[in-house]
């Protein structure tokens, strides 16, 4: 069956799907970017991400180049088209077609839009159930890390640099050596007293819809969760670490630069975390994320 992208009005074949060479986001990563869990036919924490998108727009004054209903309308259409109940669903603004020139085009450039769907085994997810490792790297992004830009090129050198020491990630830590978050994922780690940290939730990082989702989860399941800096010492003596994001959800780290996480297995809070994200996600569930978000950056 074949595979079908949505590029600026038109469903095409993925083979053949395509944009100009002189879009701005091919040229100056001018361009934003979202993925939403498709799980078993029901899109996790949609509202989230489509107001992280909205946001991200609004902070590089970028066009949302449809409505939020026709876009909801068109993810649809992707999924129904590749028949792609569990699937991750990638969508992507740039700011559009120009001559290549730095400052925002002066006359009217409509925004492109490309969205592409690909499977992904949710029930199947060798790393959930067994872990996954990581090393540290230096983080040296720029400073507007809460906007999600496809300027990825740091988090592709930090992955790389993982997977050639053997690893599956990469935990990207500040110049204080406070960690800042995964290479595509939010990093947390559960203390010996038991309490949950993860970053707070500032430029610093990207402030995941995952994240925010586990976040309220924890408020139900008991769980203390301090939203802090933590540095890598604190990781390597912690009793459990995850990453989190819409890909995979939730990986334990079972180990960090060569030392094992607590027993060196996944751990139950983790696991807790995890069933409970996928109990939430079951209805389609969604968050009033707008709302968290305009608390946290006021
Ligand atoms: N990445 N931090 C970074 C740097 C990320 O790239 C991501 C997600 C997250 C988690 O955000 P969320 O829970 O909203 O997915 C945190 C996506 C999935 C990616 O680049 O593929």
């Amino acid at each position: 069956m074949p595979r079908y992208a949505y590029v600026n009005g038109s469903y095409i074949q993925h083979e053949n799907a395509g944009v100009h060479i002189e879009d701005r986001g091919f040229q100056f990563a001018d361009s934003v970017y979202e993925v939403i869990a498709n799980i078993n036919g029901k899109l996790a924490d949609e509202c989230g991400h489509l107001d992280r998108l909205e946001r991200s727009l609004s902070e590089l004054s970028i066009d949302m180049p449809v409505r939020r209903n026709n876009l909801q309308f068109i993810i649809r259409e992707v999924i129904r088209k590749n028949r792609m109940p569990n699937a991750n669903i990638y969508i992507q603004v740039t700011r559009g077609v120009a001559k290549r020139d730095f400052p925002f085009p002066t006359n009217y450039v409509p925004s492109t839009l490309v969205i592409t769907a690909r499977p992904f085994q949710f029930d199947n997810n060798a790393k959930v159930k067994k872990g996954a490792t990581a090393i540290t790297v230096p983080d040296i992004r720029w400073k507007r890390r809460d906007i999600k830009t496809t300027g990825l090129l740091a988090q592709v050198l930090a992955k790389q640099e993982a997977i050639e020491a053997g690893a599956y990630d990469a935990w990207m830590v500040d110049a204080n050596g406070y960690v800042t978050e995964g290479s595509a994922s939010n990093a947390w780690i559960v203390t010996k007293d038991g309490h949950l940290v993860t970053r707070h939730a500032t430029s610093s990082i990207l402030r995941g819809v995952t994240r925010t989702a586990l976040a309220k989860l924890c408020e139900d399941l008991g769980i203390i969760l301090e939203e802090r800096a933590f540095t890598v010492q604190e990781a390597y003596d912690a009793t459990e670490a995850f990453s989190t994001g819409a890909v995979a959800l939730i990986v334990p780290i079972i180990q960090l630069d060569g030392h094992k996480i607590g027993t060196g297995e996944p751990g139950p809070v983790a696991q807790k975390l995890y069933n409970a994200y996928r109990a939430y996600a079951k209805d389609g569930a969604g968050l009033n994320w707008k709302a968290d978000l305009q608390n946290e950056f006021a």
